[in-house]
């Protein structure tokens, strides 16, 4: 039974960011549920992903050093361990993962023509293509089964969790490794980040909703990294159920154990998370109205999707933030979703006219105070809501 625990109000898609600002951008409820009997966390309404993942989307996972280590200590990570002869990625983005293996050993699957175009135009093979059963049949038509699948950030977009899994069950071998990864519910609980909820999230796995879910299609997890990317991740490691070969490790029973002691289990704890997230709303609000009234100038630092549910839910419009910064090209001289605020092109100077500067890439905190060191010695100070709002 599935049971409402958070409403984010009406919110527009989140990757949608305006050549001009419209008034009237469509907006859709976003509402958060817990399924209490696989205890799957998602959200309401599903908007089709040809209007999510087209030729537009913006999002490049090259734009990120954090997230190009990442993909590269991976790459390694899957030679040296698992060896396959060939493997596929769904949804391969610009090419951060596949950049990193031969051209005959990876295949990428990549719905947005945008992204998929970047890696064609370099040599690989790449199914510019929505991920189902018929896609994977087609692939095992034309190239055979594959020993590895690799997930970033991916599934968890995906409706129709059913034909995920069954599509990949059909197409790797009956050795074959599933790597998937995308960011913790138990993270998102722990720092408030309610901001991980938007219209292309449509699922937040737990390790413990997730084996409930793939033990339908054969398959189990035996091994679970924790991951500092997108705010907390988890990287789960698949194998089919009667592969016998795999020991299943113990951080598999200690991840789920972990999760049912903090309560991911139980509705309760949900509530308990949509009263902070009420909570936070009021006091980032007040932090900013306070500033402004101080005659501060603010801007937002990473013109994240995460960001769109945040100005849109605390509604945050550019009498409080007057612009973004964002190193992202297709994103620039646009507006963010749903709010008249002006993304402009990354520029460091321009980032030393401002007192504060909301950060809209709190997952990259890090790489960006590193990078920002200079902004802090002369006065500036950021602003974040992760894991309560508050100045820094
Ligand atoms: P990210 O948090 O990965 O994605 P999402 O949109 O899924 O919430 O996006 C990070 C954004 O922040 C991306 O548009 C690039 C931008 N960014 C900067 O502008 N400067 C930086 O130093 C970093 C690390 C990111």
């Amino acid at each position: 039974m599935n049971s409402q625990f958070l409403n984010l109000g009406l919110q527009p898609l989140a990757n949608e960011y305006l050549q001009k600002f419209k008034e009237k951008q469509k907006k859709y409820h976003l509402k958060v549920f817990f399924n209490n009997r696989n205890k799957l966390v998602s959200i309401s309404k599903r908007i089709s992903s040809k209007k999510m993942f087209n030729n537009k989307y913006p999002y490049k996972s090259s734009m990120s050093k954090t997230m190009k280590d990442s993909f590269k200590k991976l790459s390694n990570e899957i030679n040296k361990r698992f060896k396959p002869n060939l493997l596929l990625e769904i949804g391969s983005n610009d090419g951060a993962l596949m950049k990193n293996f031969k051209k005959n050993k990876i295949i990428g699957v990549e719905p947005c023509s945008n992204l998929s175009k970047i890696t064609n135009d370099k040599g690989f093979t790449t199914y510019n293509d929505y991920w189902n059963l018929d896609l994977a049949k087609k692939i095992r038509k034309k190239k055979g089964k594959v020993d590895l699948i690799y997930s970033a950030n991916t599934l968890t977009h995906i409706s129709d969790l059913k034909s995920v899994f069954k599509s990949i069950d059909f197409l790797l071998v009956k050795s074959g490794i599933l790597i998937i990864e995308d960011p913790s519910l138990l993270e998102c609980i722990k720092k408030n980040s309610y901001d991980q909820f938007y219209n292309e999230h449509i699922y937040l796995f737990s390790a413990l909703a997730l084996k409930n879910i793939i033990k339908k299609f054969n398959l189990e997890i035996f091994d679970i990294k924790n991951l500092k990317t997108h705010g907390g991740s988890l990287r789960y490691y698949i194998k089919k159920k009667d592969n016998n070969n795999i020991k299943i490790s113990k951080n598999v029973v200690k991840q789920i154990n972990i999760e049912i002691k903090f309560g991911l289990n139980k509705i309760s704890t949900y509530k308990n998370f949509a009263k902070k997230v009420k909570k936070s709303k009021k006091e980032l609000k007040n932090i900013l109205t306070k500033l402004k009234k101080n005659n501060k100038k603010i801007i937002g630092y990473g013109a994240t999707a995460k960001a769109t549910t945040i100005l849109n839910y605390c509604n945050i419009d550019s009498k409080l933030i007057e612009f973004f910064l964002d190193t992202t090209p297709d994103k620039m001289n646009k507006f963010m979703p749903g709010k008249n605020i002006k993304i402009l092109k990354y520029n460091q100077n321009f980032l030393h006219n401002y007192d504060y500067a909301y950060l809209g890439a709190w997952n990259f905190k890090d790489e960006i105070l590193k990078k920002e060191m200079k902004f802090r010695k002369i006065g500036g100070k950021f602003i974040t809501h992760v894991p309560y709002p508050k100045i820094f």
